[in-house]
């Protein structure tokens, strides 16, 4: 077994009883690589200190949308400072949230997004792009980088945004709520994806798939979501494990 979380957040508070123990557990649970991505400044260097920890950790720093109130040139310069560590393999999370009221301006949302895909083309890494409630702006802003790469993280758009990111070379994130009933858009949206373009990612401590729906998430419930894609792909749950596992490893430029 080799599965590859491409984007849980170990840094979070959720995970301050058990950390150390839930991240060294992983490997024996199948769990052979993980990436945590940063959402401010502080957990952007606690995913760095935990990526230094474990062998099987690589982090991703970048400041979040909901989050990115009072972004200045100094948070700025310290994230491009966290992103020459050799364990950080992306910038991000990083993009629009138009879905919480009290987030910070929309306009504002997005000069921290593209100051940080800049930094991200300046350093030659890839992105890692939250985007809720956003689609319209958040495709748009990306097309204006026309070499940027990455992934759009629980990817939640139309299956039209979809395939003008795949066109571009982008991955599309497929995260638990791909295992609730409701799920409407996932399935067509996968439908349109290759086989080569689909990362798997757990979001833990949140979006736990059923049957575990309610519980913290961890990295030892993606084969709920690796089940579910194999299932819409028609393939093995094996299968789509080594192929998501080869993905994530290209998408993050790993050996
Ligand atoms: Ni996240």
């Amino acid at each position: 077994m080799a599965i590859f979380d491409t984007h849980a957040h170990y840094d979070s508070g959720g995970f301050n009883a058990d950390r150390m123990e839930v991240l060294a557990a992983l490997p024996v649970s199948g769990v052979q690589l993980v990436v945590d991505p940063g959402c401010d400044v502080e957990s952007s260097k606690e995913a760095v200190a935990l990526a230094e920890a474990f062998p099987h950790v690589y982090a991703a720093v970048g400041i979040h949308p909901s989050d990115c109130a009072g972004t200045d040139d100094a948070a700025i310069e310290t994230i491009r400072a966290l992103a020459q560590h050799d364990k950080v393999v992306a910038i991000g999370e990083i993009g629009l949230d138009y879905y919480w009221q009290d987030n910070p301006p929309k306009e504002f949302q997005q000069e921290v997004f593209c100051r940080q895909i800049e930094l991200a083309l300046e350093l030659d890494l890839p992105v890692i792009v939250h985007d809720r409630e956003a689609h319209g702006d958040s495709l748009a802003i990306v097309l204006e980088y026309p070499s940027l790469r990455g992934v759009f993280h629980c990817f939640s758009g139309s299956p039209e945004m979809a395939q003008e990111l795949l066109k571009q070379g982008w991955y599309l994130g497929f995260d638990g709520p791909i295992t609730y009933k409701n799920a409407k858009r996932a399935p067509e949206v996968a439908a349109i994806t290759p086989l080569d373009r689909i990362v798997v990612e757990t979001d833990a401590p949140y979006l736990t798939p059923v049957p575990y729906r309610g519980k913290r998430n961890d990295s030892r419930y993606l084969p709920y979501v690796i089940e579910k894609l194999a299932e819409w792909k028609g393939i093995s749950a094996d299968e789509m494990e080594r192929i998501t596992f080869e993905n994530g490893k290209q998408l993050f430029r790993l050996e």
